[in-house]
């Protein structure tokens, strides 16, 4: 039978391992090209620093009042464990431990292992560098500028139908999210330490879901992948930046619409479209957790590094302007293909061209 200090031990290292598997998996994310497979590291990234949290908080209850977790020897490592690693160590820790006595670590130790479902993917290693151009899925048609309204001045949001495809071509595009969160999540975790990954892992999966709202709504239309933009020019923008700039990019470029989401909502209700006034609806919950983390870790990170935490907002006037520089940078020739895609996918989704005319540019 495991006494308490021993338990708190194997604890620690549980805590060490689970999160350099969240890291490992969302240092991954950037990297992988599939939409699925980045959804399928969020997952795992958020699952892994869940457990981790729930191991941390109960050595803390064994070893109480001291809320400090040890130093672990690898709590660095780059190499995460294998999942057949932890589902051995966490069975030898169940067999062990006296249900009576310690029924709560029993339980988080239970709830880990559950997550541990054979056939998940599984991060192999950490990633030591975030990618200036991450690669792209190439089921889809590529353009960084996923919507001729960001750099066709005039070309309408879109109504009724036009505004339905539109939505889920923006949430589709939260790729860009899901990679900056995923970057992050790994890249400041040295800084901003394990309440920032606690967050992150959250944040990442979060945007992971609204990226397959968007899929799924546009598979249900009938909507072919070949013939939807994706891009990722807010993550673009961020190129050789300061990882700074791209949780400034996250926690403000992601949130600016959060207003209209209820709005939009509403919208699809009167257009009897269920799915997307759902999407919209948990979309928008997610969205007031996330201006919380963006504004907390940004004020959070200025402090870790000396700076005045309410710089905050030079920090957004700096991303504004290298989202304008990035779209600066837009050709005629991206323009006339974006347009040309655009409206070839809403033709699909049978809105007709007098529906939604685009201004002259
Ligand atoms: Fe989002
Ligand atoms: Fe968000």
């Amino acid at each position: 039978m495991r006494a308490r200090v021993d338990t708190a031990q194997e604890l620690t290292r549980f805590h060490y391992l689970a999160r350099a598997v969240a890291l490992a998996a969302a240092s991954q994310i950037p990297h992988a090209p599939v939409l699925e497979e980045k959804a399928e590291l969020a997952r795992v990234a958020w699952e892994q620093t869940l457990a981790a949290d729930a191991f941390r908080e109960r050595v803390f209850e064994l070893r109480y009042p001291v809320r400090v977790l040890e130093e672990w020897a690898s709590a660095d490592t780059d190499t995460p464990p294998r999942q057949d690693e932890l589902v051995s160590a966490y069975r030898e820790l169940l067999a062990a431990t006296d249900k009576l006595d310690d029924g709560p670590t029993e339980r988080v130790v239970r709830q880990a292992l559950a997550d541990l479902e054979p056939g998940r993917m599984w991060p192999a290693r950490r990633e030591d560098a975030v990618p200036d151009i991450p690669p792209v899925d190439d089921r889809y048609a590529h353009h960084s500028f996923y919507w001729p309204d960001t750099v066709v001045p005039g070309y309408p949001y879109g109504e009724g139908i036009a505004l339905r495809v539109r939505s889920a071509v923006s949430h589709l595009n939260e790729v860009w999210a899901v990679n900056t969160a995923g970057a992050i999540t790994w890249a400041l975790a040295p800084e901003l330490g394990w309440e920032w990954i606690r967050d992150a892992g959250r944040w990442t999966y979060d945007e992971a879901r609204h990226m397959l709202m968007g899929k799924r709504r546009l598979e249900a239309w009938g909507l072919p992948p070949a013939k939807t933009p994706l891009g990722g020019y807010i993550y673009e923008a961020c190129a050789g930046q300061d990882p700074l700039y791209r949780l400034g990019m996250l926690g403000y470029f992601e949130t600016k619409n959060i207003g209209r989401k209820k709005e939009r909502a509403r919208v699809f209700h009167e257009l009897g479209d269920t799915l997307s006034e759902t999407d919209m609806e948990f979309d928008w919950a997610d969205e007031t957790l996330h201006a919380e983390y963006g504004r907390r870790w940004l004020k959070a990170l200025l402090a870790a590094r000396g700076e005045d935490p309410e710089g905050w907002p030079q920090v957004l006037e700096r991303c504004e302007q290298l989202v304008a520089g990035a779209v600066a940078t837009a050709t005629e020739a991206d323009r006339v293909a974006i347009v040309a895609c655009a409206d070839e996918l809403l033709a699909l989704a049978g809105v007709s061209k007098d529906e939604n005319i685009p201004a002259p540019y």
